[in-house]
């Protein structure tokens, strides 16, 4: 059984190798190779990644404003249903970030950092992640480390100073030795936990590298085609959309498995963002305050900052990686596409990997591969583009095992040997 899962998972590898020999075939590596991902990242100014040379960490939660009560990475109370920040807790009111502070793709964490709930410069800890997610969201103790860690291996975090930058490539400050580690992009690296058909951020590939600020025109698409609904069955059909445009505009379109993780994003909306004060309903006033989208007077949209709508209470119960997973297949099976990626000959191939066969999720999908999933995304040889992988280090693997393993054991997970 063993043997035939790990086959499953490491299919992926090898789907591609051919595609780098075709003639005239762009694919992301070449691109890279070729210097023009170079290029596209200076001009969309990530070689200018801001500074902060007085570094503060996240503020800590009191006895008076516990909150969940997570500290230092372990689990917290697991109940929500509570306001955030409270009132009279200075220490997590909203502050804009200013030139120094580093933000990116990620609403929810760029909204925690404008509070405070982690370092408000961006560079933040494995901790603070985990901390945060249960304090301000009310995330399950494993979804939230389930995520903390896909964003120190995946996004290239530091697995020894255990540091990310939220946004640009801030290697400087989150890596314990840049010679040995090589470069952190922190979470705009593309083709990693960032990727193409995000809900408001631009494919990397169609804005020279702008993957990961705020664009009104997506989230006015998103609006119209939820008709301000933020719920399951708009942001399925949101999806396709974006899925659609990608795949007609983006040459180099990828879709490969960690896109499984952007139907999770969008889950967010609904399950993580509502306002008990509105009914929990994933209304637009909510939704907007947490994206930072402002409303021209023209109709269209700009952006302010990610910032905690006022008065907002938390869910109620923790946001589990069981239920992750189960909105990541509804939301999928609603409308679903093909996994793969386009080539410069305007051909598009599919691929397998563990639950992915022939580019699809079928909906007979098995309990033990459907609770298997996440783990999978965080332990595999991940295609990462056409022809590039991401393959974990025996240290990411050890990172994983440590900080996530024991849950997903449990659960009869293949766990690869490190
Ligand atoms: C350690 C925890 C987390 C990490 C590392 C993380 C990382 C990311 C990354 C890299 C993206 C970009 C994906 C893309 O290409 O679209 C993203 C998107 C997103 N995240 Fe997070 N995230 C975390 C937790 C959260 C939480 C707690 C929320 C709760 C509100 C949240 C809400 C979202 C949403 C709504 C998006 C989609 C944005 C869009 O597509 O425009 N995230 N996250
Ligand atoms: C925002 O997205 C639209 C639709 O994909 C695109 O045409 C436009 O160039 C993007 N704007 C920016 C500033 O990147």
């Amino acid at each position: 059984m063993k043997t035939v899962l790990f086959s499953l998972l490491f299919s992926g590898a090898y789907a591609f190798p051919w595609v780098a020999n075709e003639p005239g075939v762009v694919s992301p590596w070449s691109e890279f190779a070729n210097g023009h991902r170079l290029k596209a990242r200076q001009q969309a100014g990530i070689g200018a990644c801001p500074f902060n040379a007085n570094h503060k960490p996240a503020n800590p939660i009191t006895d008076k404003y516990p909150y969940n009560g997570a500290k230092n990475g372990l689990p917290g109370k697991g109940k929500g249903g509570f306001q955030v920040p409270a009132d009279g807790d200075t220490a997590h009111q909203f502050v804009a970030p200013g030139a120094n502070d580093i933000r990116g793709p990620c609403p929810g964490l760029n909204a925690a950092a404008n509070h405070n709930f982690l370092a408000h410069d961006g560079i933040t800890t494995f901790n603070e992640l985990v901390d945060a997610q249960q304090n301000v969201y009310n995330v399950g103790y494993d979804l939230s480390l389930l995520l903390a860690a896909l964003g120190l291996t995946l996004t290239d975090g530091d697995i020894v100073t255990e540091k990310l930058s939220i946004g640009c490539d801030a290697t400087s400050r989150t890596s314990f030795n840049s010679a040995l580690t090589g470069s952190e992009p922190g979470l705009n690296g593309h083709n990693k936990f960032e990727a193409d058909t995000s809900l408001t951020r631009n494919d990397y590939f169609l804005a020279n590298g702008d993957n990961y600020k705020f664009n009104g025109t997506l989230f006015g698409m998103m609006d119209d085609t939820c008709g301000s609904n933020f719920d399951l069955q708009g942001l399925a059909k949101y999806r396709k959309q974006r899925y659609e445009q990608s795949l007609a505009q983006n040459g180099n379109f990828f879709f490969g498995p960690l896109s499984l993780l952007l139907y999770g994003a969008a889950s967010f909306l609904y399950e993580l963002m509502p306002n008990g004060n509105h009914g929990y309903k994933p209304d637009l006033e909510t939704i907007s305050t947490f994206f930072g989208a402002k409303k021209n007077s023209d109709g269209t949209w700009g952006y302010t900052a990610e910032k905690i709508p006022d008065k907002w209470t938390n869910r109620v119960s923790p946001y589990t990686n069981n239920d992750v997973t189960s909105q990541i297949l509804q939301m999928y099976l609603l409308d679903p596409v093909l996994f793969g990626g386009s080539t410069a000959q305007g051909k598009f191939d599919t691929i397998d990997f563990g639950a992915i066969k022939d580019g699809k999720i079928d909906a007979g999908i098995s309990a033990t591969s459907t609770s298997c999933l996440l783990y999978q995304l965080a332990t595999g040889n991940i295609p990462s583009s056409l022809n590039g992988l991401v393959t974990p280090t025996v240290k990411a693997l050890t990172f994983i095992t440590t900080k996530i393993s024991p849950s997903f054991k449990n659960l009869g997970c293949p766990i690869p040997l490190t």
